[in-house]
């Protein structure tokens, strides 16, 4: 099932996220759901409360279905270690054709469980650093218009407004 991608300034995408207690099938076909809808909105990244659901679950894809072995899922994801520096342009499926430089940590390891439960850690560098960060952002009702200068997210705000206006958003 393909679900709707839920837009800013919807306040389920700037409210925390709960917790996966239940690691059933329920849970699996939510998964599933989840990179199918990502991948039909043509994206590498979706957070659960982008579908509407407030759960700490996300899907990354960085290689947009090309390659199997790099569908990841996190579940309760926890960054255990961020270090370094990047500065680069990140966009989002909740905020569409809005794109800004970010800054954020070069190099993190994550702590998560998959869809059966089992916990693992990951260490990931640049666009997939990135990625994580993004996504577990939104677990947290944080969108990346909240990590870039007040000045800057003031003229993207205003700009949503006008699309907002003109029935484009
Ligand atoms: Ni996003």
């Amino acid at each position: 099932m393909i679900y709707p991608i839920v837009k800013f300034p919807d306040p389920i995408l700037q409210r925390a996220s709960a917790p996966v207690t239940e690691f059933d099938d329920e849970l699996r076909k939510l998964v599933a759901d989840m990179f199918e809808s990502m991948y039909a909105a043509q994206g590498i990244g979706l957070a659960a409360p982008q579908i509407g659901i407030p759960k700490r679950l996300t899907v990354i894809d960085l290689s947009n279905k090309k390659e199997p072995k790099d569908k990841i899922v996190l579940i309760n994801p926890v960054i255990t270690l961020q270090e370094g520096k990047q500065v680069e342009e990140e966009g989002c499926l909740s905020l569409p054709e809005i794109r800004e430089k970010v800054r954020r940590p070069a190099r993190v390891i994550v702590k998560a469980q998959d869809e059966y439960g089992k916990w693992s850690e990951r260490e990931a560098a640049e666009l997939l650093a990135r990625a994580f960060q993004h996504e577990i952002d939104h677990l947290d009702g944080v969108l990346f218009i909240f990590r870039i200068s007040a000045l800057k997210r003031d003229l993207i705000l205003r700009r949503i407004r006008k699309m907002q206006r003109a029935g484009e958003w």
